[in-house]
């Protein structure tokens, strides 16, 4: 069946751009798919997640719709069906094969262990699990085997999507690795509000205006003026080692993802006044030779990756380019000239992190289940 539908968008929420793009997919319910609920429907990322399952013909028998108490009782049009959002709880999941959750570490914590047991799959979006023993942390081009033991009708389980910083700069870096083995990667981030959800996205908005209007920037969400400005990553800081959560993600999930211990990582991540997408300037140094051209063949054959890399027009990869669009933008390919051999790399690479950096990875994650 053919239908067209324009998502509805959350209330004190703008429509995002593909949010208010008028979708034509084929409904993808069938009595024989999974049974799909979604944790945090009302969120950037779960309103992302309906755009994704539509898009790419998810098929699903049924479908929950999971939010707060705040939002329970409002309705969530999807595919032609106007759903009624439902309160979470522990017994939300007793009819559920997949859960994609959305709703922040604490509630992945206390409820996705719940849901694995009631029989679920859950595929968490949070950093709840990234980390733990014996959780897969997946990003399907990358390490698609680290999950091959997990199917929906054997069990529940959990499944971490990795953070969205570390996929945009995995989905660039590993078809390099496999050509000349990463020794040691140096990641600069220019990060997007929408990264940090649906009212980050209005703060820079709302401040944006009051600006330009000469009032003064009212911070709720960031403690610092976002308009206008940037500024070191909101995450927690680890006073002793002076590095950020964010940037600690980027180093541990890439060892697990990689299963590679020893790999070096050092990065520095910083928020920008951009609306969606983040941007990567990365350094890499290679134990074997690797050329420009090598490099640039490699990206070009990975799925998920595509090239803007025009030096004559000094055209590459803008947060723009990347926004809403499911594929990983790498750019700015060049020799580091600060070696004296072909062992090094600078990337530029843009991936919209509410995408590729969440629900797409989680939704590519629920693909492989089937
Ligand atoms: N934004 C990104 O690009 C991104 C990327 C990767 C991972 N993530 C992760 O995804 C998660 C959600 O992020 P987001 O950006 O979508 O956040 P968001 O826009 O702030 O949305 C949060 C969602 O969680 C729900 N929620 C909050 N408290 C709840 C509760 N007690 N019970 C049930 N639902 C509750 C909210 O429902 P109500 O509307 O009812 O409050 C809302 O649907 C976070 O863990 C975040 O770290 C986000």
């Amino acid at each position: 069946m053919q239908l067209t539908r324009t998502q509805v968008s959350r209330s004190g929420v703008r429509p995002t751009r593909a949010s208010r793009r008028v979708l034509v997919a084929k409904a993808a319910k069938t009595a024989n798919g999974p049974r799909v609920a979604i944790v945090g429907i009302t969120g950037a990322v779960g309103q992302e997640f309906l755009t994704v399952l539509t898009e790419r013909n998810f098929p699903y028998s049924s479908m929950k719709m999971l939010a707060s108490a705040r939002s329970a009782g409002k309705k969530q049009e999807f595919e032609g069906v106007s759903y009624t959002i439902e309160e979470l709880t522990e017994n939300s999941f007793n009819d559920v094969d997949i859960a994609l959750f959305s709703a922040g570490g604490s509630i992945s914590k206390k409820l996705g262990p719940i849901a694995a047991k009631a029989g679920a799959i859950v595929v968490d979006n949070s950093s709840a699990f990234r980390m733990t023993e014996g959780v897969p942390l997946v990003i399907p081009e990358v390490n698609p085997e680290a999950m091959s033991h997990i199917k929906v009708g054997k069990g529940g389980a959990i499944i971490a999507n990795p953070n969205c910083s570390t996929i945009i700069a995995l989905m660039a870096v590993t078809p390099l690795d496999r050509v000349a083995n990463v020794k040691r990667m140096c990641v600069s981030t220019y990060q997007a509000a929408s990264g940090a959800g649906a009212a980050a996205m209005e703060e820079l908005r709302q401040q944006t205006r009051d600006v330009l209007d000469g009032k003064p920037a009212q911070p709720k969400i960031f403690p610092q003026q976002y308009a206008f400005n940037l500024f070191s990553h909101n995450s927690g800081m680890d006073v002793a080692l002076g590095y950020n959560e964010e940037e600690m993600k980027l180093v541990k999930e890439t060892r697990k993802i990689w299963n590679n211990p020893g790999i070096r990582i050092t990065a520095t991540c910083v928020r920008v006044p951009v609306m969606r997408a983040h941007a990567e300037s990365i350094n890499l140094e290679f134990e074997k030779d690797i050329s420009e051209a090598q490099a640039l063949e490699a990206l070009a054959a990975f799925p998920g990756v595509s090239i803007i890399n025009d030096r004559q027009n000094n055209r590459f990869p803008t947060p723009l380019d990347a926004t809403t669009k499911d594929n990983v933008f790498v750019g700015r390919v060049r020799r580091d000239i600060s070696r004296d051999d072909n062992k090094g790399l600078d990337l530029f690479v843009c991936g919209d992190q509410i995408k590729k950096g969440a629900a797409l990875n989680a939704v590519q994650i629920a693909e492989l289940l089937l």
